[in-house]
């Protein structure tokens, strides 16, 4: 009796177990399920195991309407805030780049109000040189044009905004030079400030270069730092080559960087030239910023 009663008894309890183990079995797993999934987040971890959990998915999108509050401005500030994007391009010398930094309309409008006075570009004269002996050093052409003889407007624009990026005044740039460079011309290897050693005394001296690229180069024509980064050990190293740091000039990015340390002595790595043209033309527009106000 009993071993029947029990066989009759397991086997109805196997039936039983048949019909009401889904359900229970389900609850069973997704409560183990979910007691392991909280204990292995409340339940202090090795330390050498790492906690990876994904990243919530709105972190990775950028929010392009995000808007910061502007703070009360003083009497000579601005009400909103902007953004110029830039890239630094190098420490060594101190260089930044600026995207679509001009329109191509304003970049248009300053090559048209170049090319009415082109001439070849000259250079500042060292002892003993002259325009005879210095042939070929640099052979574009160019003319010089302040903000306020341009009447369209688009030169006050440039200068303001290069004024805002820099945070150094207007008043300290020099007049813009916009050059030409076509297919062979070049500038070689030099320095935008001026070496008291070679030069004499410096009653003003250029702190940074701003250079606004007004056309797209088809081949060559590359800004280029040759000692980015420190003075080459190669003593063979040829800094008058296309060589170091090149940066392609495209309309209307600009290129900033800094010829001076903060401490006011000359970074030697802030040498550069223009690569010759190799095809196409290059236009750029240069405003030389100093120490010292401009008195033009
Ligand atoms: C000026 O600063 C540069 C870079 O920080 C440094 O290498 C140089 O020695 C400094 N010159 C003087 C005269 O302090």
């Amino acid at each position: 009796m009993k071993i029947r009663g029990s066989k009759a008894g397991s086997g109805s309890r196997w039936s039983l177990g048949w019909k009401l183990g889904l359900p229970a079995l389900f609850l069973l797993c997704s409560f183990f399920f979910l007691a392991g999934f909280f204990a292995s987040i409340l339940l202090p971890q090795e330390e050498d195991v790492p906690i990876v959990r994904p990243a919530p998915r709105l972190l990775e999108k950028v929010d392009e309407s995000m808007e910061f509050d502007p703070l009360p401005h003083g009497q000579t500030g601005e009400s909103s805030i902007t953004s110029t994007p830039f890239q630094i391009l190098s420490w060594k010398p101190r260089a930044l780049y600026f995207p679509h930094f001009a329109t191509v309309e304003q970049c248009q409008s300053m090559i048209k109000m170049a090319k009415a006075q082109l001439a070849p570009s000259t250079l500042a004269l060292r002892e003993g040189e002259t325009a005879e002996n210095t042939k070929g050093i640099r052979t574009s052409s160019g003319m010089f044009i302040s903000a306020s003889e341009d009447k369209t407007g688009t030169l006050d624009l440039i200068e303001e905004k290069i004024a805002r990026a820099t945070m150094i005044p207007r008043s300290h740039g020099e007049a813009f030079n916009i050059l030409r460079y076509e297919v062979g011309q070049r500038y070689n290897s030099h320095y935008d400030a001026f070496n008291p050693a070679e030069y004499g005394p410096q009653k003003s001296q250029r702190i940074a270069s701003f250079l606004l690229y007004l056309s797209d180069v088809e081949e060559g024509g590359e800004t280029m730092f040759p000692f980015e980064n420190g003075l080459p050990s190669d003593l063979n190293y040829d800094y008058q080559k296309c060589v170091g740091l090149k940066i392609k000039p495209r309309r209307g990015d600009g290129l900033l960087f800094y010829s001076l340390f903060p401490n006011g002595s000359i970074d030697v790595t802030s040498l550069h030239g223009s690569c010759p043209v190799i095809a196409g033309q290059k236009w750029v527009a240069t405003k030389w910023i100093r120490n010292q106000e401009q008195n033009d």
